[in-house]
C-alpha cells in the first residue's frame, strides 16, 4: 500500500489530520489498532479551546459540535468555602470554551472520514516505523493476522503516549514529572449541579465538577497515585465530592446512578524534537500534560493544524521551511501548556506530604487570581488557549 502521509493512530490529533489533508488535496491513509467503537466510546476530554472550536469548523468538522456543544464564559474556582466565578469573555476580548466531549468529536471525525476521506483502517496495529531519515518511510503494520507495509512520503505519529512512533526518533531528549496522586473520574446520569465548571481546591484533595450534557454530569476526586476505582463505593464518592464541594451560601450537589468510573495517572511529559526526518510526532505521542488544565486534545490540535499548514506550504511552493520549523513551533505552544497545566495542578492538589508552608502559598496564589485583575486574566488567557502557529 503507498500514500503521502501514513497516519498512525485514530485519536483526535490523527483523525483531524487526515481532515485536514483531505481538504487540502493531500492523501493518506489512518491505521488504528483498535476498533471503531473502543476509539467512540473512550472518556477522556471535555473541553475545547477557542482555536479548536475555530479549526473544528473550518475544517467542516463543526456541524454537530455547534448543535449539541455548551459554550463556557466562564468557570469557578473554590477554595475556603468560597466561591469565584473567571468572565473568560471580559478577561479576553470575547473568548469562551466549549464543552463537547472527546467521543463526539471523534465520532464526528471518523463518519467524515468514512464518507469523504482516504482509507481509515480499524484493527490494524502499527508495529514500528523504518527509514524515518529517508524520504520513502514505511510503517510496517499487522491487520487480520498478517504483516504488511505503507509506504509513505510523510509519517505522522498520532499513536498517543503508548505507542510505537516515538521510538523511531533517535537522540531525543525527554523531559517527565509524575504527580504523587490520581483522578478518579465518573459519569452520572444526573444534571450538572452547576452551569459552568467549577475547580475546587480543599484540604482533602481537589475536586472537579464538569459535564457532558444538561443531563449527564461528569465529576473527578484527587486519589492516591495508585488507588482502584473499584474500591470506591459509589456513596463514597458523592460524599467526599460533597465535602470537597462545601461552601458558606446554600449550593448543593446533585446525585443521580454512576455509569462509569476510572482513574487517570498524572504526568507532565515533553519529547524533544517532535520529528526526526519524514517521521512527525503529534499530539500525545510527544506530549502529556496534567488534566487539570484541560490541555491535552486542543494541544493535539495545533500539532496537527501546524504539521498540515507546513505540508500544504511544500505542496504549493517546494519549499521545506514550514516542516523544518515543526518542532520548535509546536514545542513553545507546548511548554506554555505544560506551564499552564503544572501551574493549575500545583495551585488545586494537596500533595501527600505538602508542607504548611506551601500549603500558605497556595492559598496566596488563589488570593492572588481573585484579587488582582492581571492575575485573573493570565488564567483566563491561558485558559482559553494560546494561539495555534
Ligand atoms: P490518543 O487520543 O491517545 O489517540 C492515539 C490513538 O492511537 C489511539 O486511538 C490508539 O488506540 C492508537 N494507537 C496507539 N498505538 C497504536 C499503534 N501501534 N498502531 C495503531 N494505532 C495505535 N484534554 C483536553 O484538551 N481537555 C480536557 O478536558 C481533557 N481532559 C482529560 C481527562 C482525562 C481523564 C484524560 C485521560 C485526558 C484528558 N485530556 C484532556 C487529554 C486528551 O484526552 C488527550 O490529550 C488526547 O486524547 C490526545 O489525542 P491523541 O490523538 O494525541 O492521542
Ligand atoms: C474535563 C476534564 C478536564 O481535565 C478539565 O480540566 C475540565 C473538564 C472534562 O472531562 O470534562
Amino acid at each position: 500500500m503507498r500514500t503521502t502521509v501514513g497516519i498512525i493512530g485514530a485519536g483526535p490529533a490523527g483523525l483531524l489530520l487526515a481532515r485536514l489533508l483531505h481538504n487540502a488535496g493531500i492523501d493518506s491513509v489512518v491505521l488504528e489498532s483498535r476498533d471503531r467503537a473502543y476509539v467512540e466510546r473512550r472518556q477522556r476530554a471535555g473541553i475545547l479551546e477557542q482555536g479548536t472550536v475555530d479549526v473544528l469548523r473550518g475544517a467542516g468538522a463543526g456541524e454537530r459540535m455547534d448543535r449539541k456543544g455548551l459554550r463556557h464564559d466562564g468557570i469557578e474556582l473554590r477554595f475556603d468555602r468560597r466561591r469565584h466565578r473567571v468572565d473568560f469573555p471580559a478577561l479576553t476580548g470575547g473568548r469562551s470554551v466549549m464543552v463537547y466531549a472527546q467521543t463526539e468529536v471523534c465520532k464526528d471525525l471518523i463518519a467524515l472520514q468514512l464518507e469523504e476521506g482516504g482509507p481509515l483502517l480499524f484493527e490494524t496495529e502499527a508495529l514500528a516505523v523504518e527509514g524515518a531519515d529517508t524520504d520513502r518511510p514505511r510503517v510496517r503494520f499487522r491487520r487480520e493476522g498478517a504483516e504488511d507495509v505503507l509506504e509513505c512520503d510523510y509519517v505522522v505519529g498520532c499513536d498517543g503516549f503508548w505507542g510505537v512512533a516515538r521510538s523511531a526518533v533517535p537522540d531525543g531528549r525527554t523531559f517527565e514529572r509524575t504527580y504523587p496522586f490520581s483522578w478518579l473520574g465518573i459519569l452520572a446520569d444526573v444534571a450538572p449541579s452547576h452551569d459552568e465548571l467549577v475547580y475546587a481546591r480543599h484540604d482533602r484533595g481537589f475536586a472537579l465538577l464538569s459535564m457532558r450534557s444538561p443531563s449527564v454530569s461528569r465529576l473527578y476526586l484527587q486519589v492516591p497515585a495508585d488507588t482502584d476505582a473499584d474500591s470506591w463505593s459509589d456513596e463514597e464518592i458523592w460524599d467526599e465530592l460533597e465535602r470537597r464541594f462545601e461552601t458558606d451560601d446554600d449550593w448543593s450537589l446533585r446525585r443521580g446512578p454512576i455509569t462509569q468510573k476510572s482513574v487517570t495517572p498524572m504526568r507532565s511529559y515533553v519529547h524533544e524534537p517532535m520529528r526526526h526526518g519524514h517521521l512527525f510526532l503529534a499530539g500525545d505521542a510527544a506530549h502529556i500534560v496534567p488534566p487539570t488544565g484541560a490541555k491535552g486534545l486542543n494541544l493535539a490540535v495545533g500539532d496537527v493544524v501546524t504539521f498540515a499548514r507546513a505540508l500544504a506550504h511544500r505542496t504549493a511552493t517546494g519549499s521545506d521551511e514550514l516542516l523544518d520549523a515543526y518542532s520548535a513551533t509546536c514545542l513553545r505552544r507546548v511548554w506554555q501548556a505544560e506551564r499552564f497545566s503544572y501551574d493549575m495542578t500545583t495551585l488545586l492538589h494537596t500533595a501527600p506530604d505538602v508542607t504548611p508552608f506551601e500549603d500558605r502559598l497556595q492559598l496566596a496564589r488563589l488570593d492572588r487570581i481573585t484579587s488582582s485583575r492581571a492575575a485573573e486574566t493570565d488564567l483566563a488567557e491561558a485558559y482559553t488557549g494560546f494561539p495555534i502557529g
